[in-house]
């Protein structure tokens, strides 16, 4: 795993415990998804007013046609609900509600046998809450 920061104004400001989740279940599924001598990577960029954050991985990728259902609650693609270890579905449905509670947004890129990267955006200034 290797962090990529590229920029000084990494300090947003959040509910730690609901980020830890996001980032904990990003992180979760890019090692689970990702192959032994795969690598992960954590990048960090200034975006206009906000701080982007990008969870990338060299694992096998999701097909196209899942992506688009990829937020929804309890979606697992049929290779991960055949799969024996995993977990629920709702992982990404939580960080997509939470990124978006703090006035964000997540996205995913992802190429099937190459890699997956969620990019989360979380503005600098936000409204308290
Ligand atoms: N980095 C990734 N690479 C490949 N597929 C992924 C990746 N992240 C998520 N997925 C796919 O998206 C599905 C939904 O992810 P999500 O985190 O919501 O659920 P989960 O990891 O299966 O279960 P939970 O997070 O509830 O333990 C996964 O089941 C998997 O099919
Ligand atoms: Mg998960």
């Amino acid at each position: 795993m290797a962090i990529d920061v590229q920029t000084n104004e990494t300090t947003v400001f959040v509910d730690e415990n609901r980020m830890k989740q996001v980032f904990l279940n990003l992180l979760t599924n890019a090692i689970r998804y990702t192959p032994n001598q795969g690598k992960i990577y954590i990048r960090l960029f200034k975006e206009e007013n906000a701080l982007k954050i990008i969870v990338e991985d060299t694992g096998k990728g999701i097909e196209p046609e899942y992506l688009p259902y990829l937020f929804d609650r309890f979606y697992r693609t049929d290779e991960a609900r055949t799969r024996y270890s995993g977990g629920t579905g709702l992982g990404l449905a939580i960080a997509k509600q939470y990124v978006v509670s703090h006035n964000g947004k997540i996205e995913v890129k992802s190429k099937v046998n190459h890699g997956t990267s969620f990019i989360v955006y979380l503005p600098y200034q936000n409204e308290i809450y």
